[in-house]
């Protein structure tokens, strides 16, 4: 059964402990916080002090995904806050492995993304460093997108990259993940499915997390 972890991206804000409360008792596995700078993506979210507030309203792990530039210099303040994992983009500015590196340091998951443009070929130099491997079926940015034709293939390809390269590191899917098309990305290939409007646009999350899981 694959991982299911809300994004909160689509939460209500005002009441963000609530939401993170309301989708831990409907039994998510982790919670996905997006954080963007307003440089590699347009938005500005969130950063530490936000992640903190969520760590005390919840036990699950916290998946933070930055779509920042430089992660490196930033990863070991949001792990302070209480990341679990931190997941930086092959495509930003900065040094990869600094960055994975300095999570591994921190004592948090080291994860990669890479945007649906992006070739496998592009992580590959970094498969053995990682715990996470981030396929974005979506341009990143924004909540309630259209999954992106053809990432399900590249699911199956991060699959059959992972398993030449003997690593052992989850494969995550973000991005236009409802519950019609989960259980395609779970055969797939995706370990962990991120869904944002799916669960908080939805009347019933107890109900959308069973159906996503499939
Ligand atoms: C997009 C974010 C996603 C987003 C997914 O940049 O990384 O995590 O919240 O939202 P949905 O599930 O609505 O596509
Ligand atoms: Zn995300």
């Amino acid at each position: 059964m694959p991982i299911v972890a809300p994004s909160i991206l689509s939460a209500d804000f005002g009441r963000l402990a609530d939401e993170v409360r309301a989708v831990t008792d409907a039994g998510a596995d982790w919670i996905h916080v997006d954080v963007m700078d307003g440089h590699f993506v347009p938005p500005i979210t969130i950063g530490p002090l936000v992640v903190e507030a969520i760590r005390r309203a919840t036990h699950l792990p916290l998946d933070v995904h930055l779509m920042i530039e430089t992660p490196e210099k930033h990863v070991a303040e949001f792990v302070r806050a209480g990341a679990n994992g931190v997941t930086i983009h092959v495509e930003a500015d900065g040094d990869v492995h600094a960055g994975l590196a300095a999570i591994r340091a921190a004592g948090a998951r080291p994860g990669l993304a890479l945007n649906p443009p992006t070739p496998l070929a592009r992580v590959q130099p970094f498969l053995g460093l990682i715990d996470l491997l981030l396929v974005m079926s979506v341009n990143p940015g924004w909540g309630g997108q259209p999954f992106v034709e053809g990432s399900m293939e590249k699911l199956t390809a991060a699959r059959e990259t992972r398993r030449a390269a003997g690593a052992r590191f989850l494969i995550e899917v973000d991005g236009g993940i409802k519950t019609h098309n989960a259980t395609e990305a779970a055969a797939s290939g995706a370990d962990v499915l991120v869904a944002g409007s799916a669960i908080f646009e939805s009347p019933d999350y107890p109900a959308t997390i069973r159906a996503l899981r499939g």
